[in-house]
């Protein structure tokens, strides 16, 4: 549940807020002096604040200068009374802006205004109150659109409750499709397995994809860690989830809203691969990944959290550093034109080649665009493909200089990339990794071994690293 802090000098007042953002499925907490509520910022992750200019005891000034020097990301509205001066002084204003401050409010305003700007992304209530629930089906429906339009998903991914919440379609040549489910239908199993064997995928319409990841993500904090619900659900949805979030930045950009919709996916992934201890025999079964950057983003942040969760020093919070850079790993190449992504680099002309070095760099200059994204996760995204021996690029790092974050990722970004095409299982992919000349130079022997214990035989690890040490 994401945590809302209300500083507010109005005890009444700010109860009356506090109660409206619970009643949205916030969880918020009142403070009514600002010391108070600088404490609670100290010792709690909070996600959003909003915050009263008047409060006594630590000014509003005072706990925005805290905020900023020591919760940069945390999303903050202003509210004051009606007869402060602040929002007639434009430079004020413009500072506030600046600070990355989402609204300033003064009475009369909303409440409903108020969660909606802290909640600027979808809310999973105002999406389902929009859908008009019937009973039974409407009659499929041809449509003639762009294929550019949709966006799709497998039909043994698709999940749905027993009402359909968005447009649900199956294509049956360029830019022709049926509509088989209309939001708000009655769930039919029966259409679905009419197309069944005649396709593997169905599309919706891009712009719901939002909503569809809106609905994951709530989903997926609900099931995360419940021991009920099996570990194969859990890493589908992880999947969808994970692949439509990358492809939903790909169209969009890093948006503020999205950048805090993946820290909410990332949170979720960690949470749930560390209440699910079998959850490592589900991904094992995997075989058919596709071969998309999008499923390639979703794979390595998975195997990276497994691999890292082995380190006695992973915490929570390096296993969500991790997964947001494998997340984010190479969004430097969405840039690339759609021909050249899968190309070897062998084969790429001199100017792509370059533009190939440099996709670690690419991305992370894009991200440090937003203060919301950690440091640490953009070193770990310039250096994954930095190998221990110094044969990696861009810069060739050698051994301590690599971050330990970036030595899973590295190790984790080369077996996704061995494992997909040849459509083998994890347990082979490394076994016949095992057998390369260059693999026990080139990553950190400690992740390798990591991985090896979770798919393959430690023995093996040690004879390679044994081998390496006398060369
Ligand atoms: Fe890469
Ligand atoms: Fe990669």
């Amino acid at each position: 549940m994401l945590k809302i802090i209300v500083a507010h000098p109005d005890k009444e007042a700010g109860a009356g807020i506090v109660a409206h953002l619970n009643a949205q499925s916030f969880q918020s907490t009142l403070s009514t002096t600002g010391k108070d509520a600088q404490k609670l910022l100290s010792t709690q992750n909070f996600y959003a604040a909003i915050l009263h200019m008047e409060i006594k005891d630590h000014s509003g000034y005072e706990l925005l200068n805290y905020i900023k020097a020591n919760r940069p990301s945390l999303r903050i509205v202003i509210t004051c009374s009606a007869t402060n001066a602040l929002l007639k002084d434009d430079e004020v204003m413009e500072n506030l802006v600046k600070l990355g401050i989402l609204g300033v409010w003064r009475p009369p305003f909303a409440l409903e205004d108020l969660s909606k700007i802290v909640d600027s992304s979808q809310n999973l209530s105002f999406i389902l109150s929009k859908i008009t629930k019937q009973e039974g089906q409407k009659a499929e429906e041809d449509v003639e659109a762009k294929n550019d339009d949709f966006t799709s998903i497998r039909i043994d991914d698709f999940f749905s409750g027993s009402t359909v919440l968005f447009d649900t379609f199956v294509k049956i040549g360029e830019n022709k499709y049926i509509k088989i489910l209309h939001s708000g239908d009655s769930f039919a199993e029966e259409r679905l397995a009419k197309y069944r064997q005649k396709t593997e995928v169905l599309y919706f319409k891009s712009e719901d994809r939002r909503k569809y990841l809106k609905i994951l993500d709530v989903l997926l904090k609900k099931v995360g860690k419940r021991d009920d619900i099996d570990d194969g659900t859990k890493v589908v949805m992880m999947k969808n989830m994970a692949q439509k979030y990358v492809e939903e930045i790909s169209s969009f950009g890093l948006a503020p809203q999205l950048l805090d919709m993946g820290q909410s996916l990332v949170e979720s992934m960690v949470e749930t691969v560390r209440a699910s201890p079998n959850l490592i025999q589900s991904l094992q079964q995997m075989k058919d990944f596709d071969p998309t950057l999008y499923s390639h983003a979703y794979l390595v942040s998975m195997f990276s959290s497994l691999v890292a969760m082995q380190f006695q020093w992973s915490s929570p919070k390096t296993l969500q550093t991790l997964a947001m850079a494998s997340l984010f790993h190479d969004l430097g190449k969405l840039d690339f034109p759609k021909e050249l992504i899968g190309t070897e680099v062998k084969d790429l002309s001199p100017e792509n080649a370059l533009k190939y070095w440099d996709h670690p760099y690419m991305v992370s200059r894009k991200l440090s665009d937003s203060k919301l994204v950690d440091s640490n996760v953009l070193q770990i995204i310039q250096q994954h493909h930095e190998y221990m021996d110094g044969t990696g690029f861009p810069k060739g790092l050698k051994g301590q200089k690599i971050h330990p974050l970036s030595r899973i990722i590295v190790l984790v970004n080369d077996f996704c990339n061995y494992l997909v095409p040849r459509n083998i299982t994890p347990f082979d992919a490394i076994t016949e990794m095992l057998q390369i000349p260059t693999t026990p130079a080139r990553y950190d022997r400690q992740t390798l071994f990591n991985l090896c214990q979770i798919f393959a035989d430690p023995e093996k690890v040690k004879t390679l690293t044994d081998k390496a040490d006398k060369s």
